[in-house]
């Protein structure tokens, strides 16, 4: 596919094929396109937790969700035959930072402008959904709730040093698939958005 049409193409997929799972050779793809993402010093500080059994699933599902009867959202959400959760980690960058190239030695988090561990995680998990859409699959890139993320961590044995920036869902698009009602906002403008020049 032309890369302009994938980019065009791509939009969030809420609902998935329960029947078809994602082949484990794009799956792989959608990995190894998510490390050769930028980041800053290339300090990587990244890793992805992949969640492909039912089982896995289901205790991602249960620890970030919560109890009660599932919404619609949920309903069709669980139906993704791969999840994929990309994680930052702060101190690899103060880490690596603090080497003699960068001199950052003080490891001091008032240096950076903006927290580039989670920039470089979302940029990773951008290209995972360029991916998708560029082998006929759906993605979606969601919230994992911040009072959830300890229940996160000790379901999964991820490290305290790491924090989900989020998850990915994939596969094959269901018939149920909604669009967003944020969409009604529009798109905005290049002219609202871009200032040429001067603001
Ligand atoms: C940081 C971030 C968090 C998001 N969180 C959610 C979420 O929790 N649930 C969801 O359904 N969509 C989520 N989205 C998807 C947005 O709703 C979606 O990207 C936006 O409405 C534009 O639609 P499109 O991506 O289909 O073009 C998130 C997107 C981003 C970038």
């Amino acid at each position: 596919m032309e890369f302009a049409e994938v980019v065009r193409r791509r939009r969030m997929v809420r609902d998935y094929d329960p029947d078809r799972p994602v082949p484990p050779e794009v799956r792989e793809r959608l990995l190894e396109h998510a490390l050769r993402a930028p980041s800053a010093g290339f300090s990587q500080g990244w890793a992805f937790l992949v969640l492909e059994t039912p089982a896995d699933r289901e205790l991602f599902w249960s620890v970030t969700a919560g109890e009660g009867a599932p919404d619609a959202w949920l309903s069709r959400m669980r139906r993704a035959p791969l999840l994929v959760v990309p994680l930052s980690s702060k101190a690899a960058y103060l880490e690596r930072y603090a080497e003699p190239d960068k001199g950052w030695t003080d490891r001091d988090e008032a240096r950076w402008p903006v927290p580039y561990w989670d920039v470089d995680a979302g940029m990773a998990a951008l290209l995972m959904l360029l991916t998708a859409v560029d082998e006929g699959l759906g993605a979606c890139f969601f919230g994992v709730p911040g009072d959830r993320v300890p229940a996160f961590r000790a379901a999964f044995g991820v490290p305290a040093d790491h924090r989900p920036v989020g998850c990915v869902s994939v596969g094959y698009p269901g018939d149920g698939d909604r669009r967003s009602p944020s969409l009604r906002r529009g798109r905005r403008p290049v002219a609202e958005v871009v200032h040429r020049g001067r603001w």
